[in-house]
């Protein structure tokens, strides 16, 4: 077991680079059971999630070659299993699109249930909704996800998610690619991964129209083409985390690799709190600097073009050392506010009552011993220590690993005072 020790008091400087983004890619890897054929996949970060992944095609039979930590060649000509254990699949939460690629190649999927971060209740019938409209069965016994299509191949379908789902728009986009027919999702969601997962499946000859706007029709094709390759989109929650840690730390950060435009519910905050801002002309590059303490913000998460909940740990950080009170509200999941007893533990001021916390800005947060209780709290961890007056010790670090690389690393390119150390037995 390793824990992160962080000194704190350096304002952030210099630039650093977006790796692809976890939320694309973990949809991105089960995409490639559709193909007969080989794939090559640039941008991929160098993070647990995707070893995950790729353990899970070789169970399948898939021939997986890394080609570097971010590049690899993928071949599912000879996939023979259409089950994936539960050992394996409540390692990470992405592992449910399994079922919607395997569903769609071989007309069944027994998928284990899958795992990720606690964030309160975290369903999956908007999926099964959308495999069911498609004439798949399914029934979840003992853990496992048993889906099948009685009749061979699925059938195109209309579909109304009742609630924005990422995951099911995904796996209802993986399962309706190569069935009969058309599939229309209404109220799909629009986040940028959901367009990286349309744009790669039509690359390999898909025929998806829609993806980023709340109508996503898919049209089936006989089968997909036999090689190609794709680069994942950059990390907006990455970027977003390196853009709050600059503001948080009265920094100076150019941000590489990365979309603006997916940024700006992000900027347009960070802008409002009195950071500065500034977007390169071509798109891929945006410079964070704050040399003042930023102000309150009331902050409320959305599906995307909302302000993200990926973001809402980080967010409370920055807002724990703004000037005034501050209301931050989470409208995605049930339970994402764990984290705040960790902050609380470093001087900041936060009451949560139901969905919202309320933030009274401090001076200064100081560091103590802190548990990453998921993936994005680890990160506003990270984010607490570098500001934090003395050394922040950080504990279950394992969930930052699934989803940022080498941060750490990252960090220190920007002068933070930050190492990776063997806990003590
Ligand atoms: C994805 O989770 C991300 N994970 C999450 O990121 C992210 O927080 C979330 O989308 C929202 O943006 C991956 O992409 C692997 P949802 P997902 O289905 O797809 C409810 C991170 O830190 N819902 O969009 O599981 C659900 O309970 C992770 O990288 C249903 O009710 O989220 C939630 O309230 C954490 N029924 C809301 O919808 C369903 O069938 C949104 O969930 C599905 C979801």
């Amino acid at each position: 077991m390793e824990k992160l020790v962080i000194t704190g008091g350096t304002p952030l400087k210099g630039s650093v680079k977006i790796s692809g983004a976890k939320n694309a890619a973990v949809a991105i890897l089960p995409a490639t059971v559709l193909i007969k054929g080989k794939c090559h996949i640039e941008n991929l970060p160098d993070i647990s999630d995707i070893k995950l992944c790729c353990e899970i095609l070789e169970y399948l039979g898939a021939s997986v070659t890394y080609i570097s930590g971010n590049e690899v060649e993928i071949d599912c000509t000879n996939i023979n299993k259409t089950d994936v254990p539960f050992s394996m699949t409540k390692k990470f939460r992405a592992s449910y699109y399994f079922i919607g690629a395997l569903l769609s190649r071989f007309g069944k999927a027994e998928v284990g249930s899958p795992g990720g971060c606690n964030l309160g209740v975290r369903p999956i019938d908007q999926h099964i909704k959308g495999f069911e409209a498609m004439g798949a069965k399914v029934e979840i016994e003992g853990g496992i996800i048993k889906a099948y299509s009685p009749f061979g191949k699925l059938h195109g379908d209309n579909v109304y998610l009742d609630i924005v789902s990422v995951g099911a728009t995904m796996n209802i986009m993986l399962s309706a690619v190569l069935a009969d027919g058309t599939t229309v999702i209404e109220n799909a969601a629009k986040e940028p991964h959901i367009v990286d997962l349309a744009n790669f499946l039509n690359t390999m000859g898909a025929n998806i129209k829609g993806a980023g706007t709340d109508v996503i029709k898919i049209t089936g094709v006989e089968s997909l083409n036999r090689s190609a390759s794709y680069s994942i989109v950059p990390d907006q929650i990455e970027a977003g985390t390196f853009m709050i840690a600059a503001a948080a730390s009265r920094g100076d950060v150019t941000i590489t690799n990365c979309i603006t435009t997916h940024l700006s519910p992000i900027s347009a905050k960070l802008i409002e709190m009195g950071v500065s801002i500034e977007e390169s002309d071509d798109g891929e590059q945006i410079r964070v600097y704050c040399p003042n303490r930023t102000t309150k913000a009331n902050i409320k998460t959305l599906p995307y073009p909302g302000f993200p909940t990926d973001m809402q740990p980080q967010a409370a950080v920055l807002l724990s050392v703004s000037e005034g009170t501050s209301y931050l509200t989470e409208s995605v999941w049930d339970s994402r506010f764990q984290y705040t007893e960790e902050l609380k533990r470093m001087g900041a001021n936060i009451r949560v009552e139901g969905k919202t916390a309320c933030i009274e800005g401090v001076d200064h947060l100081n560091a103590c011993p802190v548990n990453a209780t998921d993936l994005r709290a680890g990160a506003a961890m990270i984010i607490a220590g570098i500001i934090a007056e003395g050394d922040t010790e950080i504990h279950s670090i394992e969930h930052i690993d699934r989803g940022y690389e080498k941060f750490e690393e990252k960090f220190q390119k920007l002068g933070a005072k930050i190492k990776r150390v063997m806990e003590e037995e």
